[in-house]
C-alpha cells in the first residue's frame, strides 16, 4: 500500500525531523483535565461534544496491524478521509495521537506479556499519544497511571480509547511534565519519544534526574530511530526485548522492521 501524500506530511519521522513543529507543540501544553487526580468519573462526558464528534468521524476503531491486537484504538487509517486528504486541510495540530507508533507498540506488548513489571505499581506514560501504553499498563494491573501528552487532543483521544477498551479513564496531564517538579513513580515509560534532537536532550536530562532522585525504573520503546541511536543516552541503555514489527506497521514506517524495549540505567 502506498502512503498518501497527506499521510506522508503527517508522519513526522523517519521522513523528516520536524523540530520547529515539535518546539511549537511543546510550548502549548495546557492541563486538559483539571479533574485528572479524580480518575473514576465517567469518560465521554468530559469530552467537548464537537471534538468528540470530529474524532469519531475522522478515525477508525482498529485492533489489527499492531503488536497488540488486544487493544482497540481510534486511529487514522486508509478508510479515513484525512488519510487521503491534503495534510494542510487537517484543522488541528499534527495528529500524532492518531498513529500507534512502533516504539509504543513494543512497550505495550512488553507490559501485556510481563504484567509483573507494572502490577500494583505507579506508572507514568510520557508522550502517551493514543494512550496504548498507558492502557496496556492498566490492563496489566498498574495501580496508578498518569498519561502525559502536551497535545490536548491526544488527551481526548486517550479518553475515547479507554472507553473503547472498557477501562475507567485514568488521569491525563497535558502540561509539559519536563517543566514540572518531579513526581514519584515506580515506572516511567516512553514510546517513540526520541524523534527530535532537542527533545531527546531534554528527556535524557529529565530521566537522569528521575533516576537519581527516586531510583525510578525507566523503559523506552524505540525502533532505532537515528535521533535515538545516535544519542548519548545509548551508553546508558540495557536491551530488554526486540520485536519484529507487523507488516502494516513496517509499511507505514518506511521500512522499519523491529522495535525494541530498552531499560535506562545511567
Ligand atoms: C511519536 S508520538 C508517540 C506516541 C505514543 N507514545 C506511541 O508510541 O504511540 C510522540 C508524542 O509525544 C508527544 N510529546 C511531544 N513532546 C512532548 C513533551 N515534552 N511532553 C509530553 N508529550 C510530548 C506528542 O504530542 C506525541 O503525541
Amino acid at each position: 500500500m502506498a502512503l498518501s501524500p497527506g499521510w506522508r506530511a503527517f508522519a513526522p519521522f523517519p521522513v523528516n525531523c520536524r523540530g520547529a513543529l515539535q518546539k511549537a507543540v511543546r510550548s502549548s501544553g495546557l492541563p486538559l483535565f483539571p479533574w485528572g487526580h479524580c480518575p473514576w468519573r465517567g469518560t465521554g462526558s468530559f469530552l467537548d461534544p464537537e471534538m468528540k464528534a470530529f474524532l469519531e468521524e475522522n478515525t477508525e476503531v482498529t485492533s489489527s496491524g499492531s503488536l497488540t491486537p488486544e487493544i482497540q484504538l481510534r486511529l487514522l487509517t486508509p478508510r479515513c478521509k484525512f488519510w487521503w486528504e491534503r495534510a494542510d486541510l487537517w484543522p488541528h495540530s499534527d495528529p500524532y495521537w492518531a498513529i500507534y507508533w512502533p516504539g509504543g507498540q513494543a512497550l505495550s506488548r512488553y507490559l501485556l506479556d510481563n504484567p509483573g513489571v507494572v502490577r500494583g505499581k505507579s506508572v507514568l506514560d510520557v508522550g502517551s499519544g493514543c494512550g496504548a501504553t498507558a492502557i496496556a499498563a492498566k490492563m496489566s494491573g498498574a495501580l496508578r497511571i498518569l498519561a502525559n501528552d502536551i497535545d490536548p487532543i491526544a488527551g481526548m483521544a486517550i479518553t475515547l480509547n479507554c472507553e473503547l477498551n472498557r477501562l475507567n479513564p485514568f488521569p491525563i496531564l497535558t502540561k509539559n511534565i519536563l517543566d514540572l517538579k518531579q513526581g514519584k513513580w515506580d515506572l516511567v515509560v516512553l514510546g517513540d519519544m526520541f524523534y527530535d534532537e532537542d527533545l531527546a536532550d531534554s528527556l535524557h536530562q529529565w530521566l537522569k534526574n528521575c533516576f537519581r532522585a527516586q531510583r525510578t525504573r525507566v523503559l523506552i520503546g524505540d525502533p532505532r530511530r537515528p535521533q535515538f541511536s545516535g544519542h548519548g543516552i545509548q551508553h546508558q541503555l540495557h536491551k530488554v526485548v526486540e520485536y519484529p514489527l507487523p507488516e502494516p506497521t513496517r509499511r507505514e514506517n518506511n521500512g522499519l522492521t523491529t522495535s525494541t524495549v530498552w531499560e535506562f540505567q545511567p
